[in-house]
């Protein structure tokens, strides 16, 4: 069937119209919204009307939901289904509160396996701000000059759950919380999604901690020089949030962050889906 949609920006994000999320997708349509978000690697859906239970329900559409791994910025009684709130707080650590996400990253890359999709429901937002952006990885990469594409596709690095390198702290985790995913992981610098056979460049300013087999100084700098190229404004589309968006992203192709510049009451849910080990 052919959806209605519309392009959000050059390279990253479409929306797709005249939906409604709150039932299950016949077969035919969960196909070509699928296809949509892979292809533009961020979905839009405007003006949803969902349950907490429905979201879940649309999110496992797309994949199986992961139990999240905070469990203070969980809703009770539901593992699969976080939040993302204006009164989020760092519990574990200074007690404060907290803005996650507010620099360019790619969930949960510190595990062995990360969520393939991550999707947000937008209940309170603000009148001004706290906007989502993101930027296309795959372009990113596509726009790199011939030869060091191919120096870089192949090598390997290592993501930790709180980089020496990041440029903010993350959030504090109980030790239950910290077994669960207790050492770093090693991804490929470059990455093929297997649901389109783009390469992306997999990096992640709070994550990414070397490079192997290059000396600290020239990892650091690649990783520098990976994240200016990422950052460039024409691969982003940056998301206004208005009450009823459901935001889906592809965490293989985009990098995404939040922005804290906003005042009043923020609430949104959020589903991560599982994805494949990184090849
Ligand atoms: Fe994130």
């Amino acid at each position: 069937m052919a959806l209605e949609t519309e392009k959000l920006s050059e390279h990253v994000g479409v929306q797709v119209k005249r939906v409604d999320a709150s039932q299950p997708f016949d077969k035919e349509t969960l196909t070509a919204v699928y296809k949509a978000w892979v292809d533009h690697s961020v979905l839009v859906l405007r003006e949803q009307e969902l349950t907490p239970q429905q979201f879940v329900d649309f999110g496992r559409q797309f994949g199986k939901p992961i139990e999240q791994n905070l469990k203070h910025l969980n809703v009770e009684d539901c593992p699969e289904l976080a939040f993302i709130s204006s009164e989020d707080r760092d519990i574990h650590g200074t007690g404060k509160r907290i803005v996650r996400g507010t620099s360019w990253h790619t969930d949960h890359s510190y595990a062995e396996v990360p969520p393939k999709g991550t999707m947000l429901f937008g209940i309170d937002i603000p009148e001004k701000g706290g906007d989502t952006q993101f930027t296309s990885a795959a372009a990113a990469f596509d726009a790199l000059p011939d030869a060091q594409r191919a120096r870089l596709d192949g090598m390997r690095s290592i993501h930790a759950f709180e980089s020496s390198r990041s440029p903010r702290p993350m959030v504090k985790r109980t030790p239950e919380e910290i077994a669960a995913y207790p050492g770093d992981a090693e991804h490929p610098l470059i990455r093929t999604n297997p649901d389109t056979g783009r390469k992306s460049i997999y990096v992640n300013t709070v994550r990414s901690e070397r490079i192997l087999d290059l000396p600290d100084e020239e990892s650091g700098a690649l990783l520098d020089e990976l994240y200016a190229k990422i950052g460039q404004e024409e691969f982003q589309y940056r998301h206004k949030w208005q009450p009823g968006d459901i935001v889906l992203w592809d965490n293989r192709s985009v990098l995404h962050k939040a922005n804290g510049d906003y005042e009043g009451k923020r609430f949104l849910y959020r589903i991560m889906i599982e994805g494949d080990k990184p090849i």
